[in-house]
């Protein structure tokens, strides 16, 4: 049976409260903080960095999945695995070499993965299978929360899924951008195991109902 883990991204969160935040969101049910950094240089917006995640880390027991919007990459990987970043992503794009970012943040110890615009093409993972923990893909265009949910995606999820199939390799398939109760389960039998969500659940007053519903919608996949 599939485990199906639910990641909040703090993007939606009230900053000026994180921790108190992030505490909230794992007691009503989250597997993992998704952690969004942005640098307004590899997408327009920018957020928070290292110093953030560490003040976070005391906080939650769960996975910190740092998903970095950023160009260039390697000179902040260690800054984030020293922060307690547990899995730290980054996009085919932004990096001159991708096998060494990814051996990189392996190195430090973390989970690594590739994150996949709208438009990019998973071939940057034929020859990197095997140092990849997660795959993402993005369901909106990077840099900014509250979007709506591009229905391409769920090819490209299932794309994806059969390269995890055939490689044989444990790899979490994550999904980002407009996801909610109502596409959750789609996204899921499309073959995604990880839910990113940001205004979907930090935009609502009780965190538990939402998480609650979403587990409604996995149970019945
Ligand atoms: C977008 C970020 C997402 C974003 C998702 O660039 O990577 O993680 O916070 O927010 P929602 O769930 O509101 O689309
Ligand atoms: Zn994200």
């Amino acid at each position: 049976m599939t485990t199906f883990r639910i990641a909040p991204s703090i993007l939606s969160a009230d900053f000026a409260r994180l921790g108190e935040e992030v505490r909230n969101v794992v007691a009503a049910g989250a597997d993992i903080i998704h952690f969004d950094v942005m640098d307004n240089h590899y997408v327009p917006n920018l957020t928070v960095g290292p110093l953030v995640c560490q003040a976070i880390r005391p906080h939650v027991q769960v996975p910190i999945d740092v998903h970095l919007m950023v160009k260039p990459v390697d000179r902040i990987i260690p800054d984030f695995a020293k922060a307690g970043a547990n899995i730290i992503t980054f996009h085919p794009e932004a990096s001159d070499h991708i096998d060494r970012s990814l051996q990189l943040i392996r190195d430090h110890g973390c989970k690594a993965g590739l994150v996949f615009n709208p438009a990019t093409p998973l071939s940057y993972l034929e020859h990197v299978m095997d140092k990849v923990d997660m795959i993402l893909i993005m369901s909106v265009n990077p840099g900014f929360g509250g979007q709506s949910f591009i229905p391409q995606a769920l090819k490209k999820i299932e794309q994806a899924r059969r390269l995890i199939d055939e490689s044989g390799r444990d790899i979490m398939l994550e999904v980002d951008g407009g996801i909610k109760v109502e596409n959750i389960a789609a996204a899921a039998k499309a073959g995604a195991d990880t839910f990113v969500a940001g205004s979907a659940i930090f935009g609502q007053p009780d965190y538990k109902a939402v998480i609650d519903a979403m587990r409604t919608q996995l149970a019945a996949v």
